[in-house]
Formats: C-alpha cells, structure tokens, sequence
C-alpha cells in the first residue's frame, strides 16, 4: 500500500500526485515510469515519474483524468492509499554528454519531459524546451520549466499563451535560424512526435521519442506494447519508452493506438487481463 502525500489539481483534469514510496524513488531516474493499480479489483495503468524525491522517499506523478482508472485516481486524497505502485520501470532516458539539447512537449507530455529537463539543467547542459497545449490552462509546470532551462518556448492552439499554433512551428523556426543542437527530445502525442522527428531527420540531429503504447504487464511479458523501430520489434516497457524518433514505425503506432476505440467509449470499461474479477 502506498500512501498519497500530496495532491493538487494543476490543470483542468490534470492532476499532480506526491506518493511515498521510498525504495522506488532511491532507484527512479528521468524518463522511466510505475504502474499502479488503484484497487484490488483495478486494471493496471502505466505513468511516467514526474519527478522524484530520494530524502523525501516520494515519487510524484502528473496524470490526466481520460477514463475509468484516472478517474478513480483522481477520488483519492492525501491520507489515502494506492494498491499497487510498482517500478521504476522501464529504461532511463540517455542524457549524460550533450552539449546543446531541445525539448518539445506537448500536452499532458511535459510532465514526463520535466525530469528529463531537470536532469539536464542540473548537469550544465544547455537545454532549450518549447511546450505546447490546446490553451493556456493545459499548459502546465511553466515556472517549474523556466527555472531549469536556458530558454522556454510557449504555444497554444489558441493563441491563449505564447506562440497561436503548434510546437513543430517553433521547433521549425528553431532549426531555420541555424540553432544547432545535439540532441532533440520530443514527448507527446504521436502525430507531434512524428513531426518533430521528420523536421529533425532533415538537419540530422538524433532525436529521441517516448512511445506511449497500452502497457497491461508492464514487465516485458504480454507484448501489448509492442513497437517496430528501424524494422525490428521492441517492447516499449522494457526496452524503451524512449526511441530513436527517426526510426520508429509512427503508422503503425497510430494504427495500434486506435485499436480499443469500442471498448474505451464503454464508461465503465475496466481492463480485466491480470486482475481478480
Ligand atoms: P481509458 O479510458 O482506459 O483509456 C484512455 C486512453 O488511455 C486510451 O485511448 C489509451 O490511449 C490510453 N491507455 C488506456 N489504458 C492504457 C494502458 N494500460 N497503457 C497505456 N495506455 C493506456 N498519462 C498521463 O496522464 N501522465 C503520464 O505521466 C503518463 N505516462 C505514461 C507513460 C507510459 C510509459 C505510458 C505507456 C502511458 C502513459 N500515460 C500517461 C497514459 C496513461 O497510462 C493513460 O492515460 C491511462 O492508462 C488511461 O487509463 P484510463 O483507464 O483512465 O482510460
Ligand atoms: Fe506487456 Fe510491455 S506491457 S510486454
Ligand atoms: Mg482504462
């Protein structure tokens, strides 16, 4: 059982959760995640560690109110337990030895991005971050971000705050006026991801994506997560999330993604595989 230490709303339906659970923090690095499960009878849900706390032994995670999980999620308060709460996960993101390096978050994508920016900050790298959201209330960890970059970027598809557009405008204009970087990182919606990977394999510079595949297991054991990159299958859970964003099959990421469409729009649909009932 894991204890809820903190709970704040920061966003409309986005929630930001401090949770004690001291041996996964002494561990978790930037770009790994934990699965929970609320409750006994509950389905597994993967979410990255926004941000980690080694004296504190607490992990924090950032989640989105989308369905049935988050939703029961959301109903806890501080004092209140999580069931399952397993990681960290996954493989951390490689980081160490850039020099100049462009972060492009779009959507509930920053709060996986943070860690990894933060990480880089602290390093001495000079890290230059654009995030992006459908408005001003969507954007969310600004100061937080501000604090750990040489410089911030902000859109909205409404023009709310910052650039009115997308992400991939800035990251164009960026790349147009001959800044050089050494590594892109882009985290967010896989059409985002697929477009900053296109602009960047035209100025070849490597670039990294998080693959957010459904994850039931989260262990390398199901395959559920599968992902082909470079023509070869990986497990997102165990090899990645991250991934070389110029090799990765965005189409049939896509394609994958839309393949529980039915049972998602059921209300109450609560994935089963690996639970009691
Ligand atoms: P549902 O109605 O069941 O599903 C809504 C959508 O969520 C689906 O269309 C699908 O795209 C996705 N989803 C549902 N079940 C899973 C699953 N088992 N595995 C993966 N995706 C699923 N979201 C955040 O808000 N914050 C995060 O930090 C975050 N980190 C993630 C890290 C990884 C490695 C992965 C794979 C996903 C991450 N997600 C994150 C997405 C999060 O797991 C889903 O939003 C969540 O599982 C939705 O569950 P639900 O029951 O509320 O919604
Ligand atoms: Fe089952 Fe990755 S979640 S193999
Ligand atoms: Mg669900």
């Amino acid at each position: 059982m894991f204890e809820i230490m903190e709970k704040r709303t920061i966003g409309p339906g986005i929630i930001l959760m401090k949770v004690k659970a001291p041996l996964i923090a002494g561990k978790a690095m930037p770009g790994q995640f934990i699965m929970l499960r609320v409750s006994e009878e509950g389905e597994r849900i993967p979410l990255t560690v926004a941000d980690y706390d080694r004296g504190e032994g607490s992990i924090t995670i950032i989640f989105q109110e989308v369905g049935y999980t988050t939703k029961e999620l959301a109903r806890l308060s501080p004092g209140d337990f999580i069931r399952d709460f397993a990681g960290p996960l996954g493989m951390p993101s490689r980081l160490d030895g850039q020099g100049r390096v462009l972060c492009v978050g779009g959507g509930v994508g920053i709060a996986p991005l943070f860690p990894q920016i933060k990480y880089l900050y602290n390093q001495g790298t000079d890290v230059d971050v654009i995030i992006g959201a459908r408005s001003s209330d969507y954007l969310i960890l600004v100061d937080e971000i501000r604090d750990s970059s040489s410089n911030i970027y902000l859109a909205t598809d409404d023009g709310s705050l910052g650039h009115k557009g997308f992400v991939t405008d800035i990251v164009k204009r960026l790349l147009e006026d001959d800044n050089r970087y050494d590594l892109v990182i882009a985290v967010g919606p896989l059409v985002m991801m697929r477009a900053v990977s296109s602009m960047t394999k035209e100025y070849n510079i490597p670039t990294t994506v998080s693959m957010n595949p459904i994850m039931v297991d989260g262990t390398g054991m199901c395959g559920g997560c599968r992902v082909t990159v470079g023509g070869k299958v990986y497990y997102a859970c165990v090899d990645g999330p991250d991934f070389d964003g110029h090799l990765v099959d965005f189409d049939e990421a896509i394609r994958r993604q839309q393949m529980y469409r039915e049972e998602e729009k059921e209300a109450e649909h609560n994935c089963r595989i690996l639970s009691k009932i």
